[in-house]
């Protein structure tokens, strides 16, 4: 029987494999590119929001297993969301992510995949580079957004 280690890495294997919201978006207005020094993976992140929501987010870059299904489960989690769902999300998954301690929340849906990842220090960075990236791009940072 499958347990749930086995589903979240299966999650994680398949946004890698097929990244959901991969490419440029055509029509955005918010957007921004964050990297990774340690290990010189980057990513881009163009989002179309109109009326405090998320119409539309896609990303492109060049990325591990983790970056890219993190990537891949964040947009199509805040597509749709306004902003205020989006900060709260955010918190959630940077809780999930960062504290051991934390429960994961029931309602993080497939995002729950990558709290494995709290047990490997090294890749917390991995899958919180998106989340970081698109922070900046809705507060319009233009500086680039790095993990270091
Ligand atoms: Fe570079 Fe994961 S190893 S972001």
């Amino acid at each position: 029987m499958m347990d749930l280690a086995d589903l979240y890495r299966d999650v994680i294997v398949d946004h890698n494999k097929k990244p959901r919201n991969f490419g440029r978006l055509e029509q955005f207005n918010r957007d921004s590119e964050g990297n990774n020094p340690l290990c010189g993976d980057r990513l881009h992140i163009f989002i179309d929001v109109e009326s405090d929501l998320i119409r539309d987010i896609r990303f492109e870059g060049k990325g591990c297993a983790i970056s890219t299904a993190s990537a891949s489960l964040m947009t199509e989690a805040v597509k749709g969301k306004s902003l205020a769902e989006v900060r709260h999300l955010f918190g959630e998954v940077h809780d999930m992510l960062t504290r051991h301690d934390a429960p994961v929340p029931a309602d993080l849906g497939k995002l729950a995949a990558l709290s494995g990842v709290r047990e490997f220090p090294a890749r917390v960075k991995c899958a919180s580079l998106c989340w970081h990236t698109l922070n900046a791009a809705l507060a319009r940072d233009a500086a680039p957004v790095t993990t270091e």
